[in-house]
């Protein structure tokens, strides 16, 4: 009979119990009146005379130790069920108002104006943010000392030697290279519209950011003409600000298109009138577009005497600006949630 080894055994046995009914079967097992120590104790007037004082000891010490460590555990296993009890779901209490996130405003413009877009039958493209020399300048006709390309304008990439202007890498400065990635690969007639961020070394200040998101629109066809740019322009210029808009075109230039305009809308906060936010004019400059310059349509693959069409390049942030009578673009990427919050609905 070995009472050391049968009192290590018990008392692991309590130690890792982690219910109730378990302690109890334990304390049966060991401690009830058939239980083991009750055999032990049973056994030792069949003894050995010289050994019946000892083991006797040794019992009544095994005893008390599982008889101590049960009490243990059960005031052990009491607090955990209280406390499981606290933590348990209360529906009378009222509940935690969560704290959620929104939507950043050009990511909301940007889904609007996708979705005006796809409505009427254009389809959503992207191009990537670094691209070639070739695509963002040679490609759409703007000539070699074309100020734009200028390394004050332009963020070129870090290159070793001299690469040919396919190579010469930059952060893409306009979204309308899209249009020369996707006529090579695409046959008109095509409508898209390529959302997308670009990138300008310049100093910011109320209206300049380094960085900031594009609308590209482009539509070719072998019939597309001004009036059908027109047509679609008021439509989602319509649509996006929610009301009855003016629009018109002023004469402009562009490299990669002829002719070009600038395109106005009849400022929606004075609705004409004169205000603040239309220096008095009545009207606001929200786009550039044209006619796809022939040249343009060349670069791509396309012979210009089968196909011609428009296109146009607005900035979401100026929309949006528009949209909400905001008179500072660093807004938009300062990060400040009272002014997030307040495109909250
Ligand atoms: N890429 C021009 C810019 O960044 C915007 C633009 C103007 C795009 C006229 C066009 C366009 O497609 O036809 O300023």
């Amino acid at each position: 009979m070995d009472i050391e080894k049968t009192e290590k055994r018990a008392l692991l046995e309590i130690r890792e119990t982690t219910s109730k009914k378990e302690l109890e079967k334990i304390k049966k097992r060991y401690l009830g009146k058939k239980g083991e120590i009750s055999e032990i104790f049973k056994f030792i007037p069949k003894a050995n005379p010289e050994e019946r004082a000892e083991l006797g000891k040794k019992a009544n010490r095994l005893k008390a130790a599982l008889e101590k460590e049960l009490k243990k555990k059960e005031a052990e296993l009491k607090k955990k069920k209280k406390k499981r009890r606290v933590k348990s779901f209360d529906p009378t209490l009222p509940g935690k108002r969560s704290v959620s996130g929104t939507l950043h405003p050009i990511t909301r413009a940007r889904k609007k104006a996708c979705k005006i877009f796809r409505e009427i039958g254009f389809s959503v493209v992207l191009g990537p943010d670094i691209e070639s020399v070739w695509y963002n300048f040679d490609a759409l006709n703007f000539p070699e000392e074309h100020p734009a390309r200028d390394m004050q304008d332009t963020l070129f990439i870090k290159q070793e030697g001299n690469p040919p202007s396919e190579k010469r890498l930059l952060m893409r400065t306009h979204t309308s290279p899209v249009q020369i990635r996707y006529m090579e690969k695409n046959q008109p007639p095509l409508k898209i519209i390529v959302p997308g961020r670009v990138y300008r070394n310049e100093t910011t200040d109320a209206t300049h950011e380094i960085n900031f998101y594009q609308l590209e629109g482009l539509m070719v066809d072998k019939e597309i003409s001004v009036a059908n740019f027109r047509a679609i322009i008021t439509e989602f210029v319509d649509r996006f600000f929610g009301e009855d808009v003016e629009v018109r075109l002023r004469p402009s230039f562009f490299p990669f298109t002829e002719p070009s305009f600038e395109v106005d809308m009849s400022c929606s906060v004075c609705k004409k009138k004169g205000c603040s936010v239309c220096s008095n004019t009545g009207w606001l400059e929200v786009l550039g577009a044209g006619m796809v310059h022939p040249n343009v349509l060349k670069n791509a693959g396309l012979n210009p005497k089968n196909w011609q069409g428009f296109a146009f390049g607005m900035g979401f942030d100026r929309l949006i600006m528009i949209k909400y009578g905001i008179d500072d673009v660093r807004l938009m990427y300062g990060g400040d949630l009272r002014f997030l919050n307040q495109f909250r609905y």
